[in-house]
């Protein structure tokens, strides 16, 4: 198998491009990936010598550079190249477009092109914007209903695949998860923000009243669902991923400052962010029936493993937090503080 995978230098591409490196032995693993603020060479450094790994550095949303990582002979992409975080989203809107809209495009078409060649466009719940507590959880016959322009970006790229799938016939699968936490996810997401500021005995900045519910999962088990779903999923089907853990935000900080053994003070209500969605669930019966994938992490055990990986893991993250991610952090939450 030549498979190409876009972003594998973030947080989720990282881990599955060692997962497959793992587990599927004669596959070769090429890295499209910009290296933008969330991309780091350091999250694959244990791979950069495996004659099996390539890496290219460029864009998914330049013609050019998709033409050099994917080749001629190429049998599957997997794209989770993408403008991740929600509140930079809201800050500036356009890289969300290029990237996630039009990166997918681009991709598209390249796949398109090359015939045999299979896609999976890596997606997410938030397509589906909000729930209210009693409703049932997202499945793949919710309607798409995005919230933030991340999640409108996100929507835009998943109907164009699904598009190309029907109008072109092109192999695409499209796969929708739920929030991922685990080793090597950049802080400036709540689980790894609020771990780093509190082993510091910095601010833990809540959104609002911290009610807010998210139906987490661990990264191993999306990585191992994507790979299923690459294997076995059909084409032009959608698949939720998720691990049927909701929680509310501020339990999960509750039992990160217990862990770290910070002061609960710590917690600062912040202005919240626009429009906040306020609760994802994720019914994964799909995938369950239909590949197989079942999450295997439970929760809490998943969260003092991570909790655990950033303690020890202070080389990795230091050095992105003193970087240019510092003025994202004053723009951000000095505002919301006052
Ligand atoms: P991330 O922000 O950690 O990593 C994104 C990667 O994409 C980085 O390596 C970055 O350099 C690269 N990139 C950005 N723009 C690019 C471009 N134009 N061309 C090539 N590379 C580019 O993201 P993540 O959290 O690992 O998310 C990966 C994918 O999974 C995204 O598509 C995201 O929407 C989706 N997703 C994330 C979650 C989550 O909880 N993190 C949940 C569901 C779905
Ligand atoms: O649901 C999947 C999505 O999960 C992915 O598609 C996105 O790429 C990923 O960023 C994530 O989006 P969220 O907005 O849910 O994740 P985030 O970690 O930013 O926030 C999780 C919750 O925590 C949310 O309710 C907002 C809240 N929060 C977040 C931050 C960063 C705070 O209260 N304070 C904070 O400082």
């Amino acid at each position: 198998m030549r498979l190409v995978v876009t972003g594998g230098l973030g947080f989720i591409g990282s881990n599955f491009v060692r997962l497959v490196l793992r587990d599927r032995p004669d596959w070769q693993v090429t890295n499209l990936d910009l290296v933008t603020y969330a991309g780091n060479p350091a999250n694959l450094r244990d791979v950069e010598g495996d004659p099996r790994y390539r890496f290219v550095r460029g864009d998914i949303a330049e013609p050019e550079d998709v033409a050099k990582a994917l080749g001629e002979d190429v049998d599957a992409v997997v794209n989770f190249a993408a403008e991740s975080h929600v509140d930079r989203s809201i800050l500036s809107a356009a890289p969300f477009v290029r990237t996630n809209v039009v990166g997918t495009l681009v991709l598209l078409e390249a796949v398109r092109a090359r015939a045999g060649c299979r896609m999976l466009h890596v997606s997410t719940d938030e397509v589906y914007g909000t729930l209210e507590p009693d409703e049932p959880a997202f499945t793949e016959a919710t309607p798409l209903d995005p919230t933030s322009p991340y999640a409108a970006s996100k929507a835009s790229a998943d109907l164009l695949a699904l598009a190309f799938a029907k109008t072109h016939g092109v192999d695409v699968v499209v796969t929708r998860c739920s929030n991922n936490y685990g080793p090597f996810q950049f802080p400036e997401k709540l689980i790894p923000l609020m771990v780093t500021n509190a082993i510091d005995g910095r601010p833990l900045p809540i959104y609002g009243d911290g009610r807010q519910v998210r139906d987490w999962i661990h990264v191993e088990d999306h990585c191992a669902g994507i790979l299923t779903a690459l294997e076995r999923g059909r084409a032009g089907r959608v698949y939720n991923f998720g691990g049927r853990s909701e929680r509310q935000n501020i339990d999960i900080v509750h039992r990160i400052i217990a862990q770290v053994g910070a002061r609960p003070e710590l917690i600062q209500s912040v202005t919240d962010r626009p429009a906040h969605d306020r609760r994802y669930a994720i019914d994964p019966a799909r995938a369950e029936r239909e590949l197989g994938w079942t999450a295997r992490w439970a929760f809490e055990a998943g969260l003092e493993a991570t909790v655990r990986w950033y303690a020890e893991r202070g080389d990795w993250w230091r050095p992105v937090k003193d970087g240019s991610y510092r003025d994202f952090y004053q723009q951000w939450y000095e505002e919301r503080a006052k």
